[in-house]
């Protein structure tokens, strides 16, 4: 089923997601969510997901580098680059809108996988940012508090 996306300024966006409880994991309820959030980044036009951004304060994202389609509960980034890059970012909740954001060029992140397992892996480039973005929605953060400019769809990207 794909999920409707909330936006700016929903309350939702704002708040610390809770963590998902292990015995919640396995539950058909996580399970369709995660599912349904699969299903809807890609329909929506996005890169990741987070569960608040459906409405959902848990700490749950999808992340879709390429074709694949990674889910992480809990996600917790271990290490962030000394090295930054500046970038264009967007955000399915902040339609429209457009800034540079500064981000770690690697970061290596522990989470759990759909079925509880802890997972730890490196990141880099697109795949790093899209996590720190979406990482940053769990905790109210959006990109348009990092952003050193912010653009419109109208405006000159000069
Ligand atoms: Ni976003």
């Amino acid at each position: 089923m794909i999920l409707p996306i909330i936006t700016e300024p929903n309350p939702i966006l704002r708040q610390r997601a809770r963590e998902i409880r292990p015995e919640e994991i396995k539950s058909s309820a996580i399970h369709k969510l995660i599912s349904d959030m699969k299903e809807t980044v890609h329909p929506a036009g996005g890169i990741g997901l987070a569960a608040p951004q459906v409405g959902l304060s848990l700490r749950l994202v999808v992340i879709a580098p390429g074709n694949k389609l990674l889910a992480l509960i809990n996600p917790e980034i271990t290490k962030f680059s000394w090295r930054k890059e500046t970038e264009e970012e967007g955000c399915l909740s902040v339609p429209g809108k457009f800034g540079l954001v500064k981000r770690s060029k690697v970061i290596e992140v522990k989470a759990l996988d759909e079925n509880g397992k802890v997972i730890k892996f490196r990141a880099k480039e697109l795949f790093a940012r899209v996590i720190q973005h979406e990482i940053d929605h769990l905790n109210g953060v959006l990109f348009i508090d990092k952003a050193k400019k912010i653009y419109t769809d109208n405006s000159p990207r000069a």
